[in-house]
């Protein structure tokens, strides 16, 4: 079955947990994988069927040091069989402090947190920071004007963030969100 294809019958079955229209394109893709460096070890949060994934690999991450975190069991068996090397868990984003040892460079996320609840999406930046090194970053897109999480919640968690791109050729134009500690 191709990616597209894949996508679309998931969309179908599952709509609140794809929450998004299409697949990212590979300049919003490329947009969030960019600052990435050979040697850096990277989680991905919701990679659907690995468009960002993709493009994190392109950018020179060793597939060992990668780790993906996919709620949807027909997107695990298809990215497994993608991406050799690289670790899939059919698991919530929110569970990664008990599977990843702390101190990654990076967190991608491809996950729809402006279709989830304010407290959820607060509680998965906090398990991103919980796995990052001090220096690491929390990368989200958004199809939103403003980060997918609101100032009160970046306070309390102590982050700063930087829009880094806004991608037009994208269904719809999305932003993608730096984050960092404060
Ligand atoms: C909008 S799709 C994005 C797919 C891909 N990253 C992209 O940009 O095209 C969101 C994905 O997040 C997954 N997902 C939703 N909530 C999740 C959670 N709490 N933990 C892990 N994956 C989740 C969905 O199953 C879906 O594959």
């Amino acid at each position: 079955m191709t990616e597209t294809l894949l996508f679309f019958r998931q969309l179908l079955s599952r709509p609140k947990q794809i929450s998004a229209i299409a697949p990212s394109s590979r300049g919003l893709a490329r947009a969030m994988a960019a600052g990435l460096r050979p040697g850096d070890r990277v989680v991905e949060f919701g990679p659907g069927t690995g468009v960002l994934t993709k493009a994190i690999l392109a950018a020179g991450v060793a597939p060992q040091n990668l780790t993906l975190f996919e709620f949807n069991p027909d997107f695990v068996a298809h990215l497994r069989t993608s991406f050799p090397g690289v670790t899939v868990l059919n698991a919530g984003a929110q569970t990664a402090p008990a599977h990843v040892p702390n101190g990654v460079n990076a967190v991608v996320s491809g996950l729809p947190l402006l279709s989830m609840p304010l407290a959820i999406r607060e509680s998965i930046v906090k398990a991103a920071f919980d796995i990052l090194a001090p220096d690491g970053t929390y990368t989200q897109f958004t199809y939103g004007p403003r980060p997918a999480v609101s100032d009160a919640q970046i306070a309390r968690l102590r982050l700063k963030v930087e829009q880094t791109a806004y991608v037009f050729l994208n269904l719809p134009p999305a932003r993608v969100h730096k984050f960092t500690r404060a």
